[in-house]
C-alpha cells in the first residue's frame, strides 16, 4: 500500500483533542449495610447512631464505640482501607477525626491513634490526651510516619484506648481521615501515583463529575455542586449512581484544582432534569434547577463581585476564573428524548443569556429530537468490541452527510456536503469480544483489562477522530479509573489497588496520540474502510515534523510505503512501538507486559515501513 501525504494541511488539530473523562464509578460497598463498610472494632462494640448533637448539619451520624467493663485490652475501631491501605515507610499520614463523648466523665486518658499492620502489630502510633468530660465535637490532627516495611498493602488505621480505664464509656466519633502525601500536596488532594499516570497523559480537558453518576437515580440524590464544597464535615455525600455512597471528599473544587494542576480545561456537566430511575422532571418544576445550573457556572467563572457562588469559589482561595469553554447538559439524554425537548430549551435558553460565550453540549442523538436552540456540540458515547472499532475508523467521514439528509430526504438527499456539527466523543471503548452483548460478563466476551487487541481497535478508531477533528473537538476513552477487584465496570483505562497503579495498553494508545497530537492534520490516501490497517498525519509546525500513527489490527504485519511531500525530509525518524499478542493484557500481576518502544528507523522522502501484527506505531520524521 502506498499512502502519499499532502503538504497542505486540511484543518488544525484542536487544542481540547485528547483528554480525560471522570467519575466516581469504581467501588463496591460490600454487604446491605454500608455505612461500617471498611470498619472493624478492635475488642470493643461499634455501631452507627444519629449522633444528637451531631459534628455537622452535613454529616447527622457517628460511629459509637462502648466501651465494656472487664476488657484489659487496647479497645477500638479499624479503618482497612479500599481494600487495604499502603503503608510506605518514612512517608507522613496525615490523620484526622472528631470526637466526643456522649455523656460527661471523669475518665482521663489517651487515644493511640495509630497505623497497624493486618496482624495487629503497630507500624507508629501517637497518643492524643482526653477527657471525659469533652461532650462536644473536638478534632484531633495528628501525623504518622513509620520506619517498618510491612509484609503487604492489608494495613489499617485504628483509635483505641485503654479497655481498663475507659471501662463503661461511649465515644462518638465523625469524619474520619487519612492521607497519604498527594501530587502536588494539595490539602485533600490526589493520590500521587494515580495522579502522575494521569498527568503523565498530557491531557488536555477532564470531563465531570459523569457519566451516569452525574443523574442520581432519584433527583434528590443527583449530583449538587453546592454540596461537594467547603469543609469535608461540611458535605453531605450522596448514594451515587453505581450503588455506594459518594463522599464528595473529591468535590468540584478539588476536580477544577486538578485541571488547574495538569493544565486542562473542565468539560463540565449540568444536571439537567432527568434521572436514571428514568423519570424527567416536569417542565413547570425545571426552574429551581436551572438557578443551580447558573450557579454551578458562577462558581467555575463568575466574578466574585457580582455572583454570590462566585465569591464562594474566591472564598475558597480562588478569586480569578478558571477557564470554561463548554458545559454539558446533562448524560445521555437520547434515554429521555421526549422530555429532552423542554429541558434542553429551558436549560439552555437560560445559560445562554447567562453565559453568551459557552458552547453547551446536547445529549441525545444528533439531531434526534430537533432541539432548539440548535445545539452546536453534541457528545456521543461508544461501547462496542474491538472489530466494531476498526471498521468504524470512517464513522465520522460520512456520518454527518448521511444524518442531514435523513432529515432532509428527498429535498437535498443527493447534496454532497459536510455540516459542522461538533462532537465530544465523550466516552469510549473497545469492552468485549461479543458483539451480541457488549455489556456481558467476562464469561460472555466481556474484557477485564484492555487487551493489545482491543487497544489497536481503538487506536484504528482514534486515526478516523483525528482525520475528522474538523468536527470532532474532544475524545475521552471511559472509565478512566477501576479498582482492581472492588469495581462495577471493566475494563478501565487504569487499575489499581492499595499499593499501585496498572497502566493499560489502552492506556498507553491514549498516551501516544495525546503526546504526538500535532497542531495540524495532513490529508493522505485514505486506508481501506474494512481493512485492516489504518493511519492519520499531522504536523508540528515547530518543530517542523510529520507525525504518522498506524494502528494494525490484524493478525499479520503489513508493509506501508509513505511519500512525503516535502524537500528536506531526515533519513531518520524515531518510532514509538506498541504491539503484543491480541489478547495479552497489562495486568496486576504482569504489570508491565506490553508498553511503546522506541527506536530509530530509516525514514525520507519515500519509504516503506512494516507495522507489526496487532500494533500501534507512531512515527516521527523532521520534515520541512
Ligand atoms: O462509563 C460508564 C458509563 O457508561 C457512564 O457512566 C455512562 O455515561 C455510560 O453509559
Amino acid at each position: 500500500t502506498t499512502v502519499t501525504i499532502s503538504a497542505t494541511a486540511s484543518h488544525p488539530i484542536p487544542s481540547t483533542m485528547w483528554g480525560q473523562m471522570f467519575e466516581d464509578i469504581s467501588m463496591v460497598t460490600p454487604g446491605t449495610s454500608a455505612a461500617l463498610a471498611g470498619w472493624k472494632a478492635l475488642n470493643g462494640n461499634i455501631t452507627v447512631v444519629a449522633d444528637s448533637t451531631p459534628v455537622s448539619s452535613a454529616l447527622p451520624n457517628a460511629l459509637q464505640l462502648t466501651i465494656s467493663p472487664g476488657n484489659a485490652n487496647a479497645v477500638g475501631f479499624a479503618n482497612t482501607g479500599n481494600s487495604g491501605i499502603n503503608v510506605v515507610p518514612h512517608t507522613t499520614y496525615k490523620a484526622s477525626f472528631y470526637y466526643r463523648f456522649q455523656t460527661a466523665s471523669k475518665f482521663r486518658g489517651n487515644f493511640i491513634v495509630s497505623l497497624q499492620d493486618s496482624a495487629g502489630t503497630i507500624l507508629n502510633s501517637q497518643k492524643v490526651s482526653i477527657s471525659g468530660s469533652q461532650t462536644t465535637w473536638k478534632q484531633v490532627k495528628v501525623s504518622l510516619n513509620t520506619n517498618i516495611t510491612p509484609g503487604s498493602t492489608n494495613n489499617m488505621f485504628a483509635i483505641t484506648v485503654d479497655g481498663n480505664s475507659a471501662a463503661g464509656e461511649t465515644i462518638n466519633f465523625a469524619m474520619l481521615s487519612l492521607f497519604p502525601p498527594t501530587f502536588k500536596n494539595r490539602e485533600n488532594g490526589m493520590r500521587a501515583d494515580i495522579a502522575q499516570a494521569l498527568a503523565d497523559m498530557k491531557p488536555s480537558f477532564f470531563r465531570l463529575p459523569g457519566g451516569n453518576n452525574l443523574e442520581g437515580q432519584t433527583f434528590d440524590t443527583r449530583w449538587q455542586w453546592n454540596n461537594t464544597l467547603g469543609a469535608l464535615a461540611d458535605r453531605p455525600g450522596r448514594l451515587g449512581d453505581w450503588g455506594y455512597v459518594n463522599t464528595d471528599g473529591l468535590g468540584l473544587m478539588e476536580y477544577l484544582n486538578w485541571c488547574e494542576d495538569l493544565g486542562m480545561e473542565a468539560i463540565m456537566a449540568v444536571w439537567a432534569g432527568y434521572s436514571l430511575s428514568g423519570t424527567s422532571l416536569p417542565e413547570d418544576q425545571l426552574a429551581p434547577y436551572i438557578q443551580q445550573a447558573i450557579d454551578q457556572i458562577n462558581f467555575v467563572i463568575g466574578d466574585p463581585k457580582k455572583s454570590e457562588a462566585a465569591a464562594l469559589r474566591a472564598s475558597l482561595g480562588h478569586p480569578k476564573p478558571f477557564p470554561l469553554t463548554y458545559v454539558e447538559v446533562g448524560n445521555e439524554d437520547f434515554f429521555a428524548a421526549s422530555s429532552y425537548i423542554y429541558r434542553w430549551h429551558d436549560f439552555v435558553t437560560a445559560m445562554q443569556a447567562e453565559f453568551p460565550n459557552i458552547h453547551f453540549i446536547a445529549t441525545s442523538d444528533t439531531f434526534s429530537p430537533i432541539l432548539s436552540p440548535n445545539p452546536t456540540e453534541y457528545d456521543v458515547h461508544v461501547y462496542q468490541t474491538p472489530t466494531w472499532f476498526a471498521q468504524n475508523s470512517f464513522f465520522y467521514d460520512g456520518f454527518e452527510v448521511a444524518q442531514w439528509d435523513q432529515i432532509f430526504r428527498g429535498i437535498r438527499a443527493s447534496f454532497p456536503y459536510r455540516i459542522y456539527i461538533n462532537k465530544f466523543k465523550g466516552e469510549y471503548a473497545a469492552i468485549s469480544t461479543n458483539p451480541n452483548n457488549i455489556f456481558g460478563s467476562p464469561s460472555q466476551g466481556r474484557l477485564t483489562f484492555p487487551t493489545m487487541q482491543s487497544s489497536a481497535g481503538e487506536a484504528a478508531f482514534m486515526t478516523g477522530l483525528e482525520r475528522n477533528s474538523d468536527i470532532v473537538f474532544a475524545a475521552s476513552y471511559a472509565p478512566l479509573l477501576g479498582h482492581v477487584t472492588n469495581n462495577q465496570w471493566t475494563p478501565n483505562l487504569l487499575a489499581f489497588d492499595a499499593g499501585s497503579v496498572y497502566r493499560s495498553t489502552s492506556y498507553y494508545v491514549q498516551q501516544l496520540f495525546s503526546l504526538n497530537r500535532g497542531d495540524e492534520y495532513l490529508p493522505s490516501t485514505l486506508p481501506e474502510q474494512l481493512g485492516t490497517v489504518f493511519w492519520s498525519v499531522v504536523r508540528n509546525t515547530s518543530p517542523k515534523e510529520v507525525i504518522i500513527k498506524i494502528s494494525n489490527t490484524a493478525s499479520s504485519a503489513s508493509t506501508l510505503t509513505f511519500i512525503l511531500p516535502f524537500k528536506n525530509v531526515a533519513s531518520k525518524g524515531s518510532l514509538q512501538l506498541l504491539t503484543g499478542a491480541a489478547t495479552s493484557s497489562n495486568t496486576p500481576t504482569n504489570p508491565n507486559l506490553l508498553a511503546p518502544v522506541t527506536s530509530t528507523i530509516v525514514t525520507g522522502q519515500t519509504f516503506n515501513y512494516t507495522a507489526p501484527a496487532v500494533s500501534v506505531n507512531v512515527i516521527t520524521i523532521k520534515a520541512s
